[in-house]
């Protein structure tokens, strides 16, 4: 059996390494991996092969950045190339990023079956793109892998036969269950600094609303440390921001890897962030989440688990840090199934349960 893993962006490397490693020890299955390269950074994609102790990319189709319409019309014409040369019997895409996206389409129109890992999740808001990219990836899904049970109510209700959707747990927590013991203490004191990083264009591709948050960052840092690892992204809008005064507590920092991030999240005092990931990794770690977005996919972190979504009213992030500082954290429990088997149980799914 051909399986072939489609990867682009930082957040799918974590998703794809414990399928690959649990099919890896399934007797009968080959695997290929694919890059897109939509992120190509050392820094956003390498360090995380090495890390995760994912295989070597077979072929990596270096599309680099673009619009929305430029970057997934470049994945699509390159990986059709890839996919009728491989011929896999299935294919898995990972998360919401327009990687996905572009090889669910092209998949479909090949007639390949396509696995969607992490399917179901819903922020209800068309006016992110990730929440386009998954609407449309669970559309074309032949089998769909949920991290929680809202997700297959979503789909039901979207109306995708029952039969097709498996709720498998959090593949992303798989890794993180795997690698906390190597998880890189870091240089500041436990519990002595909170964590923060935006990346979504809603918070950073407007100048004013970008210098808005790190003005309540600015102010947060009157009580506590800061350490900020800074997205590209995020790099290049700070650098368009005229007259940008920063507190010297508030750390700005290069992008961090794998094990150094998850050692920055387990000892902060608390995280302010606008990511998806991020919000599943500090609620196993139990640590407080402040997320600032108006919505969110993963709503069982905020039912279940340690986050808050304080939206992008400065006024109430600011109370919710000053709450945290004075002790009153929120706490949460890890939800169902994100145990660290979700990758042997989608491997088991799609290859059968007999281990080399
Ligand atoms: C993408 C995903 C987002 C995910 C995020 C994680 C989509 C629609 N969005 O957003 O869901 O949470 O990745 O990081 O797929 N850049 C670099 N080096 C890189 C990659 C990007 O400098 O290695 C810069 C480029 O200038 C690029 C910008 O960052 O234009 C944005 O990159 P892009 O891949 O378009 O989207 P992200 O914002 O990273």
């Amino acid at each position: 059996m051909k399986i072939l893993h489609v990867v682009g962006a930082r957040p799918n490397f974590m998703k794809v390494a414990p399928v690959e490693a649990a099919l890896a020890r399934r007797a009968g299955v080959d695997q290929t991996i694919v890059h897109t390269g939509q992120h190509y950074d050392a820094a956003m994609s390498d360090v995380f092969f090495r890390q995760l102790g994912i295989p070597a990319p077979d072929f990596n189709l270096e599309v680099g950045s673009g619009s929305h319409a430029a970057q997934t019309a470049e994945i699509m014409v390159r990986i059709e190339k890839v996919i009728l040369d491989v011929r896999p019997d299935l294919v898995l895409v990972y998360g919401d990023v327009n990687s996905t996206v572009a090889a669910a389409l092209v998949c479909a129109k090949l007639l390949v079956p396509i696995g969607h890992v992490e399917a179901g999740l819903r922020s209800f808001d068309r006016t992110m793109p990730e929440e386009v990219n998954r609407v449309l990836t669970d559309r074309v899904a032949d089998l769909l892998f949920t991290p929680s049970s809202d997700g297959n109510e979503n789909l039901v209700r979207e109306g995708v036969a029952p039969e097709r959707i498996h709720l498998v747990g959090n593949v992303m927590i798989d890794t993180l269950v795997r690698l906390l013991p190597q998880a890189v203490p870091p240089p500041y004191p436990d519990k002595g600094y909170a964590l923060a990083t935006l990346h979504r264009p809603s918070n950073v591709d407007d100048p004013e609303g970008l210098g808005a948050i790190i003005g309540a960052l600015n102010r947060i840092a009157a009580g506590i440390d800061i350490v900020f690892p800074v997205h590209p992204r995020t790099r290049q809008m700070l650098g368009q921001i005229g007259g940008l005064e920063l507190s010297g507590r508030l750390h700005l920092v290069d992008p961090a890897g794998y094990l150094e991030f998850l050692g920055l999240q387990r000892h902060a005092a608390f995280i302010v962030t606008d990511s998806g990931g991020i919000q599943e990794e500090s609620t196993y770690l139990g640590v407080p989440c402040l997320t600032v977005r108006e919505n969110t996919e993963r709503p069982i972190t905020v039912t279940v688990g340690s986050n808050i979504l304080v939206g992008r009213d400065m006024a109430r992030l600011e109370a919710e840090a000053r709450k945290i500082l004075a002790g009153e954290a929120k706490s949460g429990s890890v939800p169902p199934l994100w145990d660290g088997k979700a990758g042997e149980r989608i491997a088991a799914l799609v290859a059968g349960g007999a281990q080399k």
